[in-house]
């Protein structure tokens, strides 16, 4: 039923002439965006005007979109209402400035009426309180006594908190009144008995950062059908969870836990039957658990399910079961979700087995604060349930909304505040507001890149300029800023890699440096450091440093190599998770559950170089998106690919999705080493590389420390060297092991011998020795061994106090520590205080002898 609506919806409007689009991923790369929340991002430039409108100006999509986090955020609703989810598709028809409110209208009743087929008896309208051309156009189609009137918090729509937006209309169905008949269920009340089932946007404006509203260059259209929502009203369902999509999860659910479900408690196995769906999704688009941004959203999701299972008794990882029904579910449409089924479980269950180690253990404390709690729980616990027991806020408040308590957000937030200002600077590009500043101008001027066929050098005319903040310029007197060329030979960072450098002048002299290219709107352009004047319209020589970029090629292909390799070795649910590319180095983070052993790097390193040694030729081809995936090109989640794609291929090593440099041999990337294999986040191993001119500088300084090596050891074979070493380390240490220092110069303070001194070897030895030796004793040592600084105290028959003591003195050596009065020891770092520390003990226990 689901599948046929999807292609119904599609059907209907590509014979309405409108392109049909894949479901863009769930990661934009808009980055005013968590979560593609809406089919209309992937169109976001398109409806501003910042990329010109496609020849087709009509396009259809059914979107995959996420609604938790972010402005559009439907999380705490989940489970506990019959139509929101953290994951959906919308069906949407989109007209970029072509047709407006009376064909979208249109379309939307023929399809609603004639292809669904839902009665005309049941269906209602509303449209914004001051859209009477809306109002209208539906009378034509419906009884305008159906028709109501809304303001903007129900009918205006916008895309987040910036973007394009506009007075919208929504489509409603009667659920009949024999089912529903709460309070809220009339007309325009917040009840499920009218359900929404359609918006139509009418795109007018684009709201900017600074609150206020521009006008797009055309109306546009953007329309939003909830599939979940019409499969459960077509399948007579009074609920989304009760439909074919939902109840399979549910029944499984029920298994496990084995306790049928009943929809009246039954919002626990509504949660996890929807945030399964999630779960499976985020993780096969690249998404991984983490402590921050989007990686958070999915934890905070998973752990929200994990806990309402716990509620249904379920005691160990089972969401990794739902989620692989998702993926069979869900797998003919989506079939990415079969390809990395593997990965996506085992990444589900370790991270729900990571929650199970302190789920009990929090839920008690949580349980105990409850019970001590008369109207407001504790943000205190509610902050140690977040810190030490890894529970979401919002999990929390869920549990006491469950109990009809609140909760001192007060105290919780200050507790918060250090984290949350981590948080906040690790947010930035991936959720909140960024501000285009006035580049969007460059938009409208022409460019013509030369960098694609490698023309190193050109002359230009500067087309625009602008300072370090993006305010444009008409000159730059020196210093730095960004230049646009309107012939550009740089290239410009993507992909990972960096942009290009070089260098603008004029008649041989220097202008301006070019310290990095970047790409804005489709457009190229360069940061420069100007050391002579530069002005729009100036004509100049640019030039791009060959050599930085054939060191950047290098890395870039290395970075392929090496992808194909893990692959090869590891397994095909290794896949890309983000990669850095420069001049004199790589970093490449992927998809792995565990560290990688010495042999399998060594392994890894040699194949890479086998490749680079067996000089396969690089082979650069456009082709159609589809052709490249049927010759098993592998494409990134996250990119945005068009129809017509480059593929990047080394003979049988591998093909790649790319638009970036390359070498046109692997041969010439000369070697490659390892540095350091590490992880980044769970699941998401880093390795970081090196070749060419900094892979060979690797080599070279690390045969010149083995060299330096051999002759401080005079010998050639450094390895049987310092085994030899280690031994007689060993041997000593087992001599002087039991010998104690005893030489020690004391002096006599009435009859109380004080001894403070610096010593070697077993400190607490050394202070029990002294005092089995004397009757009125007071040791203080320093020993500075083995790169530590450590001090011991001990007295005997002394109104000293040994904890009190070595406290004051290890604060001088920049440490802390204490102890019995007797007995007590202490840690230090500064070693150039220890002079002043020893006097400073003297002083002390001088005082403390004579008062
Ligand atoms: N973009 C509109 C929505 O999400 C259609 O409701």
């Amino acid at each position: 039923m689901k599948l046929d609506i999807r292609s119904k919806f599609l059907g209907f409007f590509a014979s309405k002439g409108h392109q049909v689009y894949e479901s863009m991923p769930l990661i934009p790369q808009d980055p005013t965006l968590l979560f593609t929340n809406a089919g209309m991002v992937q169109f976001k430039d398109i409806f501003t005007g910042k990329i010109s409108a496609p020849s087709i100006p009509r396009g259809t999509s059914s979107q995959l979109c996420i609604r938790a986090g972010g402005k559009h955020n439907d999380l705490e609703n989940v489970g506990y209402t019959a139509r929101h989810h953290t994951l959906f598709e919308m069906l949407g028809n989109f007209s970029f400035g072509d047709y407006f409110k009376e064909q979208a209208i249109a379309y939307a009743w023929e399809f609603v009426t004639e292809v669904l087929g839902f009665d005309k008896s049941i269906l209602y309208v509303t449209v914004h309180e001051s859209d009477d051309e809306a109002f209208e156009i539906w009378s034509k189609h419906i009884d305008p006594a159906r028709i109501k009137r809304m303001g903007d918090k129900d009918n205006f729509w916008q895309m987040g908190d910036t973007g394009p937006c506009g007075p919208c209309s929504e489509i409603f169905v009667d659920q009949g009144e024999e089912n529903f008949n709460g309070e809220e269920d009339y007309f325009g009340g917040d009840g499920d008995r009218f359900l929404e089932i359609w918006n139509l946007v009418f795109m007018q404006y684009e709201r900017q950062s600074d609150g206020s509203l521009t006008p797009l260059p055309k109306p546009s259209i953007d329309t939003g059908m909830g599939l979940e929502r019409v499969a459960a009203l077509l399948e007579g369902k009074r609920s989304n969870f009760d439909s074919s999509i939902f109840m399979p999860l549910i029944d499984k659910v029920a298994s496990l836990c084995g306790k049928p479900y009943v929809y009246e408690n039954g919002a626990s196995y509504r949660v996890i039957a929807d945030h399964a769906r999630s779960v499976a999704f985020l993780l096969a688009q690249g998404v991984h658990f983490d402590k921050e941004g989007r990686g958070y959203v999915l934890r905070r999701i998973l752990r929200r399910a994990v806990r309402h299972g716990y509620l249904l008794g379920i005691k160990k990882p089972f969401l990794f079961e739902i989620v692989q029904e998702v993926c069979t579910q869900m797998g003919s449409i989506y079939p990415y979700l079969l390809e990395k089924q593997a990965y996506i479980l085992e990444q589900c269950k370790y991270e729900e087995k990571r929650f199970y180690e302190t789920l009990e253990l929090g839920m008690s404390l949580f349980q105990k604060e409850l019970q001590d709690s008369k109207d407001c729980f504790s943000g205190e616990v509610a902050f140690k349930l977040y810190d030490t027991y890894g529970f979401p806020l919002d999990l929390t408040l869920d549990m006491l909304k469950e109990h009809s308590i609140d909760l001192d957000i007060a105290t919780f937030e200050s507790c918060m505040q250090h984290q949350r200002e981590l948080a906040k600077a690790s947010w930035k590009g991936s959720g909140d507001e960024v501000s285009d500043g006035e580049f969007g101008i460059i938009a409208s001027l022409p460019q013509t890149s030369l960098a694609q066929d490698n023309v190193h050098q050109c002359t230009s005319k500067i087309s625009a300029l602008f300072d370090e903040n993006g305010k444009s310029i008409q000159s730059l007197t020196q210093g730095q800023g960004w230049a646009m060329l309107e012939i550009t030979p740089f290239y410009a960072q993507g992909g990972g890699a960096i942009g290009d450098r070089g260098w603008l002048s004029n008649s041989d002299i220097q202008i301006a440096e070019v310290i990095d290219t970047r790409s804005f709107f489709g457009k190229t352009l360069c940061q420069i450091h100007s050391t002579s004047p530069i002005c729009i319209g100036d004509v100049l020589e640019a030039e791009v440093d060959v050599k930085h970029q054939l060191e950047v090629r290098k890395h870039h292909s290395a970075t392929h190599l090496l992808h194909f390799v893990l692959r090869d070795l590891l397994g095909s649910s290794v896949s890309q998770a983000g990669s850095l590319v420069q001049s004199n180095r790589l970093r490449f983070d992927f998809s792995f559950h565990r560290a990688l052993s010495e042999d399998e790097l060594k392994e890894i390193q040699n194949k890479v170089n086998a490749i680079i040694i067996s000089c396969k030729n690089a082979c650069i081809e456009q082709m159609g998106i589809d052709q490249a995936k049927q010759k098993g090109a592998m494409a990134l989640f996250g990119e945005k690919y068009g129809e017509v794609v480059r593929v990047v291929g080394f003979e049988d090593a591998g093909l790649e999705l790319c638009g970036g440099l390359h070498v046109s041999n692997t041969g010439m990337i000369g070697n490659f080493y390892i540095l350091k294999e590490n992880g980044v986040s769970s699941g998401v191993r880093r390795i970081e590389a090196v070749c060419g001119q900094a892979g060979f500088e690797f080599a070279c300084d690390t045969l010149r420390l083995e060299q330096e090596l051999k002759s401080m050891l005079k010998t050639q074979n450094l390895s049987q060297a310092i085994l030899k070493l280690q031994e007689e380390n060993k041997q000593l240490k087992k001599e002087t092991k039991g010998k104690i220092q005893t030489d020690f110069s004391e002096e006599k303070v009435g009859d109380t011998y004080l001894i403070i001194s610096q010593a070697q070897g077993d400190g607490k030895e050394i202070v029990d020795h002294l005092k089995n030796k004397y009757p009125k004793v007071a040791v203080l040592l320093i020993l500075n061994q083995e790169e530590k600084i450590s001090l011991v105290a001990g007295v005997k028959n002394t109104p000293i106090k040994s904890g009190a003591w070595i406290k004051e003195i290890a604060q001088i050596l920049g440490g802390n520590g204490g102890g019995r009065d007797d007995f007590a020891t202490a840690g230090g770092k500064d070693a150039s205080k220890i002079p002043q520390a020893l006097q400073q003990a003297r002083d002390y226990a001088l005082k403390a002898l004579k008062a």
